[in-house]
Formats: structure tokens, C-alpha cells, sequence
């Protein structure tokens, strides 16, 4: 395996890539839902709803025990609770840029009363201040490829996932074919130019593609994530694999 995480332009070792990962954040977080929303046409939704319904089984338990981790903003953590029963224990949400998640907790605090609610924690995805085998789901959209090592992100996940526990990533990928050739033009150029404009920084947007770009593909991460401990690991592609989930079993 060649990666080993997220490198963020100019950081020299794990520590620095994550604290560019938290700058670049907390940087863009006032505009973060805009351009999402925006740059993907609204088809981020559909990817945050449909994992979702993949886990909702898990999600209408009552006392199930789930995280969000690297939530952001907090979308799909509201993509959660659409499926969490009334009085059931709260999502966990965590992410480790405070800017983004004072974001979500007015998304959360939003919410009516009775409702199922969610409890924001700023925490480091790789760790977790959370008992080992303690919770029944984890899962992370777009978060994971931003993390300074995979493996140990993998390993910290494993560790505080109970035993038959499930995992899911949602994340970026490379389609193949014409799609992959229209879509490279989209993402490469296009998207950094307009995330320039609306943000007024070069950064993130252009570090966007290039993260994806790095990230490792199906076949490498699945590997990844066989070597770590997981069961049942798959792949289901999302949009011409644009995007695609990851889901496993510890
Ligand atoms: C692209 S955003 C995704 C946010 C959200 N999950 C969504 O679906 O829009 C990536 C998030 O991962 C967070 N993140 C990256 N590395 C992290 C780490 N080591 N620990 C916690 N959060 C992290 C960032 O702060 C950022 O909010």
C-alpha cells in the first residue's frame, strides 16, 4: 500500500496534516453548505440520505449506539435522525473543527422538541474519547479521506465499534470511462475555480480533487480495511461512482 493519509500542501508529517485538515475547515465553514450544495448540484443529499436508508435497521433501534465522525456540518447526522424513533438515545457527532461543528449544533438545536436529537462532540477521529467496543455503528461521509493516516483511523474506528458492529464510509472516488474523462474536467478545474469565487480562498477547493485523486481506490481501501480486522467489507458505487459507500462489520 502506497498512502498512507491525507497531505495537505507543505505539511511535513501526520500532526501538520491535520492541522492544516483543521485550519482549512474552520476556514470555510461559513460557506460549506453553499458550496456543497452547490458544486454537486444537490446530489450530496441524495448520497447522505441514501446511506442512510442502507443503516436504517440499525438506526430504529432505539438503544442503538451511532456516531457521525468528521460530521461537519452536521448533514448527515439530520439524514440520521429521519430515521431515529422518538426518545431514542442521541446520534453522537464529532468532528475536530469547531467552526464547522458550532455549525451543526444550530442545526441540531433547531430541531422540535420530542424529537430525536443528537449531541455534538469535538473530538480527533484517530482519538476517539470513547470506551473500546462501545458503540453499534460508526459512520463518516466525505471525512475520511481527510484523515492523516487511514490505517490508524481504521484501527481507532475497530476499537470502539462493539463486536458485529457496522462501518460506513462515504466517500469520493474516480469513476472510469467518458463519464470519468467529463467528470475530471468538472472536478479538476471547474470546481476549484468556483470554490475561489464563493469563498474567496484557493485553498480547500483546490485541494478537493487532489485529495480525491490520492485517496486509494475501491479495490486498495478494501484491502485496507480487510487487513484491519473488518468483515463482510464492500463496495457499492453512488452516481456513475462519483461518490460510493464502503460498509463493514468488526
Ligand atoms: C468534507 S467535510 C465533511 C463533513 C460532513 N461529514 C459532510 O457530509 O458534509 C470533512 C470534515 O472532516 C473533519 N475532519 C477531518 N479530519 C478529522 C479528524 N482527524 N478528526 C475529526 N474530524 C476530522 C473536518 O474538520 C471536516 O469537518
Amino acid at each position: 500500500m502506497t498512502t498512507t493519509g491525507a497531505k495537505p500542501a507543505g505539511a511535513e508529517d501526520e500532526a501538520e496534516a491535520a492541522q492544516a485538515v483543521r485550519q482549512m475547515f474552520d476556514a470555510i465553514a461559513p460557506r460549506y453548505d453553499l458550496l456543497n450544495h452547490l458544486l454537486s448540484a444537490n446530489v450530496d443529499r441524495l448520497w447522505r440520505r441514501r446511506t442512510a436508508r442502507r443503516f436504517r435497521a440499525v438506526l430504529a433501534e432505539p438503544d442503538a449506539a451511532v456516531l457521525d465522525i468528521c460530521c461537519g456540518t452536521g448533514d448527515l447526522t439530520v439524514a440520521f435522525l429521519k430515521h431515529r424513533p422518538p426518545g431514542s438515545r442521541p446520534i453522537l457527532a464529532a468532528d475536530f473543527s469547531r467552526a464547522m461543528l458550532s455549525r451543526a449544533t444550530q442545526k441540531f438545536s433547531a430541531r422540535k422538541a420530542g424529537a430525536a436529537c443528537a449531541v455534538p462532540l469535538e473530538a480527533d477521529a484517530l482519538h476517539l474519547p470513547l470506551r473500546s467496543e462501545s458503540l453499534d455503528l460508526i459512520v463518516t461521509a466525505f471525512g475520511f479521506r481527510n484523515l492523516a493516516n487511514y490505517e490508524a483511523g481504521l484501527r481507532e474506528f475497530h476499537r470502539v465499534l462493539k463486536p458485529g458492529g457496522q462501518l460506513g464510509i462515504l466517500e469520493f472516488s474516480e469513476p472510469g470511462g467518458l463519464v470519468g474523462k467529463a467528470y475530471a474536467v468538472y472536478f479538476r478545474r471547474v470546481l476549484p475555480a468556483i470554490g475561489r469565487m464563493v469563498c474567496g480562498k484557493a485553498g480547500a477547493y483546490s485541494y478537493l480533487p487532489v485529495s480525491v485523486g490520492n485517496f486509494p481506490p475501491p479495490r486498495e481501501m478494501l484491502g485496507l480495511m480487510d487487513a484491519t480486522g473488518y468483515e463482510e467489507c464492500a463496495w457499492q458505487p453512488y452516481t456513475f461512482g462519483i461518490a460510493g459507500l464502503y460498509t463493514a462489520r468488526r
